[in-house]
């Protein structure tokens, strides 16, 4: 039960069992209170642990939560034709995280940030999650219920790594499918498949990239680096548009970078000048290209939020950390060299 465990569902320690003349009670909105018969009165706090708890989830399927004349919330079970007081959320409830304020540092991981999330009615699409930075994303939604799609250029590569998470645990809901960002055809062809198995969608992240790579055209005729890192996305995020507003509340998350700042649009004449975004072999230096591409996406992001969340979609641009150990420094020996010496230092993957 590794997503009951990882969403801290799994506490069934005995400390939790309750002194005699007591019951558990919870509100209409998932809040559990005690409840003491000898004294007749009512408190939040659990009387041995003194901590506070709430459902997790939705009800199971075919529940309902009614109110009694005395205002007193039951639940119907429709399939056994049974009413009961007992709120049957309260066999899966997680502590009250309001209380002990989590504090997040550079060592936190993608599962510390979930602790406690049942993400079990969510579909996320990660973009490049065979690797790095968007498999830890893609295992950690997926051990916390969410259904996960890689979307990844290679086929073994991406299963491998949905093996890899299945392996964590076997109930994972994960999938892979195929999306080469170089290929404005396979982007189409990718929310076409994804359409077509009629899922929300939740959450996208846009986190495939590829830096430090030679001067290349993609099939569509425009420079490599730009293309993946930003423009594939773009057209992504086009794409699926109808179906992240269908499923909201939705979030589009682009994974930038910090190096976004060490350039800008302007061209010789100070004006926003587009075709630096896709410069000829000449012009190209393939930092700057990653930068310009991660530049596009922060300015994206902003402007999908601006668009998108009155429909109940909120975007944002992220920078995960600097020199994370990955694969995104493959393509030049003095970066894989720098990552290697940085990587004692810098935050990992886990
Ligand atoms: N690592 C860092 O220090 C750092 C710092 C700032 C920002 N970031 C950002 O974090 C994100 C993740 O990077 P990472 O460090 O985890 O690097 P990574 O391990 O190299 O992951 C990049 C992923 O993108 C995929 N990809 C490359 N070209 C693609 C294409 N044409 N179509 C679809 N997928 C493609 C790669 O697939 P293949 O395995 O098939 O190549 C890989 O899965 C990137 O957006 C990067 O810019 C990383």
């Amino acid at each position: 039960m590794a997503a009951l465990k990882y969403a801290g569902l799994d506490d069934t320690d005995s400390e939790d069992e309750l002194p005699p003349g007591w019951e558990e009670r919870t509100t209409k909105d998932g809040w559990v209170y005690y409840a003491n018969h000898d004294d007749m009165k009512t408190q939040w706090e659990h009387p041995k642990t003194g901590k506070k708890r709430r459902c997790a989830g939705d009800l199971p399927y075919g529940w309902e939560q009614e109110t009694d004349d005395k205002g007193q919330v039951f639940y119907v079970d429709h399939i056994n034709k049974r009413t009961t007081y007992f709120d049957p959320r309260q066999a899966f409830t997680v502590e009250d995280m309001q209380q002990k304020p989590k504090r997040y540092d550079s060592n936190t991981t993608a599962l510390d940030i979930l602790q406690g999330r049942d993400l079990s009615d969510r579909v996320v699409v990660i973009t490049g999650a065979n690797s790095g930075i968007g498999f830890e994303t893609a295992r950690s939604f997926a051990l916390h219920g969410a259904h996960v799609i890689l979307a990844c250029r290679n086929k073994t590569r991406a299963g491998e790594a949905v093996g890899a998470i299945q392996q964590e645990w076997h109930k994972a809901q994960v999938e892979a499918m195929i999306l080469d960002l170089a290929s404005l055809r396979s982007v189409k062809e990718f929310a076409e498949a994804f359409k077509a198995k009629n899922l929300a969608l939740h959450i996208l992240v846009c986190n495939a990239a590829v830096c430090w790579e030679p001067w290349k055209l993609t099939e569509d005729g425009l420079e490599s680096t730009f293309q993946i890192c930003h423009l594939g996305h773009f057209y992504l995020v086009q794409c699926l548009q109808d179906v992240l507003r269908g499923s909201a509340p939705a979030r589009v998350v682009m994974v930038s970078s910090e190096s976004h700042r060490f350039t800008d649009l302007a061209g010789s004449c100070g004006k926003v000048d587009l075709a630096l975004l896709s410069p000829p072999k000449k012009d190209y230096w393939s930092m700057l290209a990653y930068n310009r591409a991660k530049l596009c996406n922060v300015l994206f992001s902003n402007e999908l939020h601006r668009r998108l969340s009155p429909s109940g979609v909120c975007c944002n641009a992220v920078h995960p950390g600097n020199l994370m150990y990955s694969s995104i420094h493959r393509n030049w020996w003095l970066m894989t060299l720098l990552f290697n010496l940085a990587r004692p230092f810098t935050k990992s993957m886990l």
